[in-house]
This record gives C-alpha cells, sequence and structure tokens, in this order.
C-alpha cells in the first residue's frame, strides 16, 4: 500500500486515466492526482477529485500550494510517480530537467521510482527526438508501459495508443511490489529447462521441460529486486534478462555451476527438470544399429537438491531452498517425503499429468508445501505461480528473520 502520485498529461487517453485511479485504489494504494494545464482540458479535474478524495493539484501557483512547498512535500511522501498518458512533451522535459509546471518539478524532486505510460502519434512516437528522450529516461532507471497499437484518435493505425489501464495498474504494483520486497539486493540462483544426457554425439537422453517455469521464476524474482544468477539447460525459449546466465546442458554441468554458485546465495530455486540418469558412457563416435536389440547402461546423476539439502544441514547461515516434485501419483504424499529427506524449504508439488500443468505448458497448478503449512493453486498462468512462490519465500525469510532475532 502507497501513496502514488497519477500524473495525468494533455493527451487524448487522459480519460483512461480515471480507470487507472479506480484500479490503483482497488489495489489498496492511495492516488494523489496531478495534472497538466492540458490534461484539465480533456478531463475535469473535479472527476479525479472525487475519486481520489484529495485536492487535485493542477498548479504550483495555485494559492494554498506553496503554504508547505507542496511538490517537495509529494515528493517525498509517494512511493511512486506514476504518468498515464504522458505526453512527447512531458517526456521531452523529464529528459531534459525542465521543471516548468508541478508535474515536472516533481518529477525532479522526488527519489520514488517514476513509472511512464507514453501516448502520442505513431510518427511522433517514433521520432528521434522522442526516441532519444526515451533512451534517456530509460538509462535513468525510469520504467514504461510499452503503448499498444491500434486505431489512434487522429485516424491512423499503429503504436501509440496509450496501454491499457489494467496493464498500467499491474505495471504500477509490480514496480511497488520491488520496492517492498524482501528479495531486494538478495542474491537468488534459479535452474530451468531440462538437461540433455549424451549417449553419442548425436543422440541424448532428456525431457519436455521447456524451462518456462524456472524463467518465470527468474523473471519474477529480477522484478522484485534480486540479483538472480540463472542457470539454465538446453531451451528453444528464450530466457529473461537477469544479472547472470549460465547455460548447461547435462546434469553434472548443472551440479557443478549450482553447487559453486549457491556459495554466495540467499535463496536456490531448483525448478530444472534434472535427468536422473545418464549413459554410463557416452560414445565418442555414433553408435551404428546393429540387427537385435540394444541396452543402453544409464547411472545416477548427482542429485543437486539433496547435495544442496546435506550442505545446508552443516551451515547455519545456508540458501533457503526450493524444489519441485513432478508427480502422476500420490502427489502430496510424495512432494511431503521429498521435501523431508532432501531438507529443503519448500517444495512446489504439481501433478503433470493434469492437462495444462507442468512440462511444456505456458499454465501450471501446484501445491506449495511448506514446514507450517500448504497452499493449493488452481491452472493459472506460470508467472502467477511464480508470483505466489516468491510471496511464499518471503514468509519463509519473514520467519527466518524473526527465529534469528529470537534467540
Ligand atoms: N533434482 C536435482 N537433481 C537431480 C534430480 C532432481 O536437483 N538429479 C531436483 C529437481 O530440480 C526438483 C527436485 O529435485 O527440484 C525433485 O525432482 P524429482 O525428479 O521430482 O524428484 P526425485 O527426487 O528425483 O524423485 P523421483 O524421481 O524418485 O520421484
Amino acid at each position: 500500500m502507497a501513496l502514488i502520485a497519477l500524473g495525468v498529461t494533455g493527451g487524448i487517453g487522459a480519460y483512461k486515466a480515471v480507470e487507472v485511479c479506480r484500479g490503483l485504489q482497488k489495489r489498496g494504494h492511495d492516488v494523489v492526482a496531478v495534472m497538466t494545464r492540458a490534461a484539465t482540458r480533456f478531463v475535469g479535474p473535479v472527476t479525479f477529485e472525487a475519486i481520489t478524495r484529495r485536492p487535485v493539484i493542477t498548479s504550483q501557483w495555485k494559492p494554498g500550494a506553496n503554504a508547505d512547498i507542496e511538490h517537495i512535500a509529494i515528493a517525498d511522501e509517494i512511493g511512486l510517480l506514476l504518468v498515464a498518458p504522458c505526453t512527447a512533451n512531458v517526456i521531452g522535459k523529464f529528459a531534459n530537467g525542465i521543471a516548468d509546471d508541478f508535474l515536472t518539478s516533481l518529477y525532479l524532486a522526488t527519489k520514488a521510482p517514476t513509472l511512464i505510460a507514453p501516448a502520442m502519434n505513431t510518427n511522433m512516437l517514433s521520432h528521434e527526438a522522442v526516441q532519444r528522450n526515451l533512451q534517456a529516461l530509460a538509462a535513468r532507471g525510469v520504467r514504461f508501459v510499452d503503448p499498444g497499437e491500434g486505431y489512434l484518435a487522429c485516424g491512423w493505425i499503429g503504436k501509440g495508443r496509450l496501454a491499457e489501464p489494467d496493464e498500467i495498474v499491474a505495471a504500477a504494483d509490480r514496480m511497488l511490489a520491488r520496492r517492498d520486497s524482501l528479495l531486494r539486493g538478495r542474491r537468488v540462483v534459479v535452474t530451468a529447462g531440462p538437461t540433455y544426457e549424451d549417449i553419442d554425439p548425436v543422440r541424448y537422453v532428456g525431457n519436455r521441460s521447456s524451462g518456462r517455469m524456472g524463467f518465470a521464476l527468474a523473471a519474477a524474482a529480477e522484478a522484485r529486486g534480486a540479483k538472480v544468477t540463472l542457470v539454465a539447460g538446453p531451451t528453444d525459449v528464450e530466457p529473461p534478462a537477469t544479472d547472470a546466465l549460465i547455460r548447461v546442458r547435462s546434469a553434472a554441468e548443472m551440479h557443478a555451476a549450482v553447487m559453486q554458485v549457491s556459495e554466495q546465495a540467499d535463496l536456490v530455486i531448483m525448478a530444472a527438470a534434472v535427468a536422473d540418469y545418464a549413459p554410463a558412457q557416452t560414445a565418442q563416435e555414433k553408435i551404428a544399429k546393429s540387427d537385435g536389440p540394444m541396452t543402453l547402461t544409464l547411472q545416477r546423476t548427482p542429485d543437486i537438491l539433496a547435495d544442496l539439502g546435506r550442505a545446508a544441514a552443516r551451515r547455519p547461515s545456508a540458501p533457503i531452498l526450493v524444489g519441485f516434485a513432478a508427480e502422476t501419483i500420490d502427489l502430496l504424499a510424495n512432494a511431503r517425503e521429498k521435501r523431508v529427506r532432501k531438507n529443503v524449504d519448500l517444495i512446489v508439488a504439481n501433478d503433470v499429468s493434469v492437462p495444462g500443468a507442468g512440462f511444456d505448458a505456458t499454465t501450471n497448478a501446484v501445491t506449495i508445501i511448506g514446514a507450517d503449512g500448504e497452499q493449493t493453486l488452481s491452472l493459472q498462468s506460470k508467472a502467477r505461480i511464480a508470483e505466489a512462490i516468491l510471496d511464499r519465500v518471503e514468509q519463509v525469510i519473514r520467519v527466518r528473520h524473526a527465529t534469528t532475532a529470537a534467540r
């Protein structure tokens, strides 16, 4: 819950800012509306005043506005400056430090993060001057909600339309979560994807993991301000941008990489589908077929999560460990047993026989099992499942803090 300054500038999408304001309030945030002069030509300040139940700031010259140097007072109080819609003019002023009204002064005066939802004509958006200003702001840490494509008020079809209010509200919420998250500044290791165990130069033993669950977790942790090292097996899906990416192929390679990076980590999430067995020997040359059946001898791979659990038992400041349990029968019983046997804080159990859940899907349905409770999540996007897992991890961090403090 935070106080958000909602900057509204003079674009045709200004009416959509009313819906953005409502959406932010529904998520429990308090909103103060700051309108530029041009914005008041599109929507009346009274509308925002009635919704926010606060005076709307339209000018820094209004009597009373300077009694407590309002733009400085608000600048200190807010958790986020959100500008939706944001015109090319205001983007230009922000980028160049021009402060000729309340909103542009507020941008300079606040240390709160800034989120901008640009809206303008397609040609204006692609103009070099605007693009340069956007890049300058991005380099300064300003975040953007990308404009959508579609019919523009000027009759054009193209990119430039204000993003949908729901999208803007969700982006604002994510930025605030990042500010408040216990994962902020923590070192997180996430594994993703399958491992390939080579039989010969052209064949391997693998599995159908796409890497999406691990990638969603890495992206969500990164968005909460964590420093994420992603250790990924071979995947077709592009990994998200993280602090570091280590590509591996086999379980043995993943084991070596994870054991090394985990030494400095605060949290390790093993979402990879690591092969349990690998060919005892990898043939140097391609194995030619013969008439009879073929026998391939497989041997156990190192169990990375179990090794992390063993190391954690010896080290009081060990990272929090999260494992996955992919099952087709006796889901909860097997997963509970795995959590204890591997000595991990949380096990995410997923029944991979449910349509749409688990391997090679964009959705998942899971039960998060911890020492002090279980939480079942119905079929939903892997991004939302990732958020719920990280919320649960933050709960574990809170309990650990409380236990350490009590000692
Ligand atoms: N895992 C691991 N190293 C392995 C195998 C699995 O670190 N060699 C991790 C997975 O990343 C996952 C968890 O262990 O987080 C559970 O994997 P799963 O294959 O479901 O369980 P197993 O313990 O291998 O048990 P079983 O195959 O007997 O069900």
